[in-house]
């Protein structure tokens, strides 16, 4: 099992390119299903999960091939309505390939996502929507299976309970080939889904408001194939800038997705560092110890605080001057990291949704185990800024989110090596 070997204690100073996102990749890798023609997607991420999506589209008969940061997909031939097991368990997300399935095919058989590290991962919303739409869906014995009564979905009013992003981009993969309108109330405002919907349209689909709550699909039959290039991660952005805040160090973040960020930047900013953008490029310095921020950090939908940033925050705040309080909102448990951070110094208290994170002068290097996706990124951002060596272990987990990491952070002048 491979592991990252770190000596902390170093500024990080460079400048990076940001990767293409994760969280756009994925379901626009899905949505290439409805086009049945050619597609080439830019600037994807080489990540594990972009991978498991592939094997996925091309275990339903799509020719689907990866060379560097594109992606090109023949979805002319789909021979199959099914996902098998193991690839469905490789990547819990696989579940946005039920909406396009049923967009593309009008029926599908999907196993049920477990839940993962951040706590179960319900899917009621996908599927009451689904249902609304006219698709008739049978659980049972793990599986899903999905029919729609005539030839294809029906458009219908949807209101979510809660803004869900995985159960918008259900939603939009089954509604642009559905029959009539779509409507959805309380729609995830993510960038992602906005992304989603720019790859949509560049295939012909008729979507509008998405960004907002109040998002719009009228069902085209057909739609074609089209060249497009994936948003940066705004995500990876905030990690890289946490993790050089976390050493006192100062970064210039290129090809970055500046307003997308603003949720994180304006949080980042009130810790004392300096913060400067222009165009695509963000400028990052800090020089002295990090304060702590002074208004609770709550993770709420976008536009709101991102819950995926909050672990890599943590970790920089780990050793600020005074107390940041953290109300994780949207995942039952995801301050698994924390019990890492506390083995390297840490004073971090958990009660509930709520972590107390009082800062002390001084990190220090310990063996972890990374916890899952963000979790283990926070790990690497505190071992960065601690004295002396730390080890991570599990770093599958970071492979499934961040591209050539430590080459990332090496080039930032980071002493980290994967083993
Ligand atoms: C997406 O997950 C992202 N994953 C997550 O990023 C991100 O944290 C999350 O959105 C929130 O922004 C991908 O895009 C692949 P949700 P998703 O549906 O779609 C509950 C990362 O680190 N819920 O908005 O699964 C759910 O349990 C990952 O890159 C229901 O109860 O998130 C959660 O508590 C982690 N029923 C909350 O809503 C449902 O039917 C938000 O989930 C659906 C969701």
């Amino acid at each position: 099992m491979q592991k990252l070997m770190i000596q902390g204690g170093k500024r990080l100073r460079g400048e990076i390119a940001l990767q293409g996102c994760k969280n756009s990749a994925l379901p626009i890798i899905a949505a290439t299903l409805l086009c049945g023609e050619d597609c080439t997607l830019l600037n994807c991420p080489k990540l594990t999960d972009v991978y498991s999506a592939a094997r996925i589209l091309n275990c339903l008969g799509c020719r689907c091939s990866t060379s560097g940061n594109t992606v090109w997909v023949d979805s002319s031939e789909v021979t199959e309505d099914r996902i098998p097991e193991e690839l469905m368990r490789e990547m819990r997300s696989s579940i946005i390939f039920m909406g396009a399935m049923v967009g593309r095919l009008g029926q599908c058989t999907v196993s049920v996502p477990g839940g993962c590290e951040l706590g179960p991962r319900p899917i009621d919303m996908h599927l009451a929507a689904l249902r609304k739409m006219g698709v008739d869906i049978r659980e049972g014995g793990g599986k899903i299976v999905c029919r729609t009564s005539g030839e294809r979905a029906k458009g219908a009013k949807i209101s979510l309970s809660f803004p869900s992003v995985g159960a918008t981009e259900n939603i939009i993969l089954c509604a642009v080939t559905a029959e009539g309108e779509t409507v959805i109330n309380n729609a995830a405002r993510e960038p992602e889904i906005c992304d989603l919907c720019g790859f949509l349209r560049a295939c012909g689909a008729s979507i509008s408001g998405d960004g907002e709550s109040r998002i719009v699909i009228n069902g085209r039959r057909d739609l074609h194939g089209c060249c497009y290039r994936i948003m940066p991660d705004r995500i990876a952005g905030a990690t890289y800038l946490a993790m050089t805040a976390a050493t006192r160090g100062e970064i210039i973040l290129t090809d970055a997705c500046v307003p997308e960020m603003e949720p994180f930047l304006t949080v980042l900013e009130q810790t004392g560092c300096s913060i400067y953008t222009r165009e695509n490029r963000i400028y990052l310095r800090s020089g002295s110890r990090l304060r702590a921020v002074p208004d609770r950090i709550r993770t709420m939908p976008h536009p709101g605080f991102p819950t995926d940033a909050q672990a890599v925050l943590m970790a920089a705040l780990a050793g600020a001057e005074g107390t940041s309080i953290f109300e994780e909102n949207i995942f039952d448990c995801r301050y698994r990291h924390a019990e890492a951070l506390r083995k390297m110094g840490a004073d971090i208290q958990v009660l509930g949704k709520v972590a107390i994170v009082r800062g002390v002068p001084q990190l220090t290097g310990a063996s972890a185990e990374a916890t899952d996706l963000r979790g283990g990124a926070a790990m690497a951002a505190a071992a960065l800024a601690a004295e002396g060596k730390s080890e991570i272990t599990r770093i599958s987990h970071i492979d499934r989110g961040y591209e050539r990491f430590e080459e990332t952070v090496r080039a930032l002048g980071g002493d980290i090596r994967r083993e």
